[in-house]
């Protein structure tokens, strides 16, 4: 069984935490993902204090993430076997259970927006590929560049599992956040590149609502990282807000949840969580996740990897 590292920390009033990825990520570069993720918390918790909602903060954080291209998740995102972008994002409303989702999207330059508006319009939950990009143009979204958002790096690593037979794992580097204000609302959004060299058309967790993301705020929200497929395969948003429900307190809830899926299917990850107390937590498998939290009630932002 992997070693499972996490933290928590009780909070008051608004609150926010968000990560840059479950991996291997060398201390050189998880400092740097460690500080992406602090500015996008630090630019989370600017739109809280000012009045955002919840899911307003949430893409807020998730789009900063999205556009720094050190993270695998819109510009310098991971590429498909056919070096094509392929976007899987999700938010989640605690309050409503509203929620939208995107799945194998094209080139868009932030599509968790895309996915809050699918949330926002309250119709559908999940659009993918070529549907999704339709509806969002519709919704006035503007395709993005494919050439402007694929880094150097994002090519090289396509490139070196492409050498290795297609095999190279799951990428890491998927961003996600969870929010409560105030009032105890919460939400999660989670947003992704998924797997380097998958195949065309391939989901993940982070598309799914229950599986890469959840939100309840009679229990609490998560955003998770890792190993797409064993992620779905436990619902694991899901089992960790009933693990919350069931009175797992601190980090125990996203602990039992990393602890399941390793025993089960091997699965490695991360999460994050807020629960409806205001416990924020987060919890990895790996040897490294960027994650940041600040809160209302703290005097500092907490950051790490
Ligand atoms: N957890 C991200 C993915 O598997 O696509």
């Amino acid at each position: 069984m992997a070693k499972i590292e996490s933290w928590a920390k009780r909070s008051e009033g608004w609150s926010v935490v968000v990560h840059g990825g479950a991996g291997e990520v060398p201390s050189e570069t998880a400092g740097r993902q460690a500080e992406g993720c602090r500015e996008a918390a630090e630019r989370a918790a600017v739109a809280l204090r000012a009045g955002a909602s919840v899911l307003e903060a949430a893409c807020i954080a998730v789009q900063c993430l999205e556009d720094n291209p050190m993270y695998n998740a819109g510009t310098g995102a991971a590429l498909n076997e056919a070096g094509e972008l392929s976007f899987d994002a999700s938010i989640m409303c605690g309050a409503t259970l509203r929620a939208g989702a995107v799945g194998a999207l094209p080139a868009f330059q932030n599509p968790i927006a895309v996915a809050r508006a699918i949330l926002e319009e309250d119709r559908w939950v999940l659009l993918c590929g070529e549907g999704a990009a339709k509806w969002a143009e519709s919704r006035g979204f503007s395709r993005a560049s494919a050439q402007a958002m694929i880094t150097e790096a994002s090519r090289a690593r396509l490139s070196a599992v492409l050498r290795n037979g297609g095999h190279g794992g799951w990428a890491g580097g998927t961003v996600g956040c969870v929010v409560r204000d105030a009032q105890g609302h919460l939400a999660a959004a989670t947003s992704t590149g998924g797997i380097v060299g998958k195949p065309i058309g391939r989901m993940g967790d982070s598309a799914l609502i229950g599986a890469g993301t959840y939100a309840d705020h009679s229990a609490g929200a998560v955003s998770n990282t890792g190993d797409g497929e064993a992620f779905m395969r436990t619902v694991a948003a899901k089992m960790a807000v009933e693990n919350m429900r069931a009175g797992a307190s601190k980090s125990e809830a996203i602990v039992m949840l990393l602890e399941e899926i390793d025993r089960r299917l091997g699965g490695l990850g991360g999460t994050i969580s807020i629960d409806a107390l205001g416990v924020l937590a987060w919890a990895r498998s790996t040897r490294t996740m960027s994650w940041a939290a600040a809160a209302e009630s703290w005097t500092e932002t907490f950051v790490g990897y």
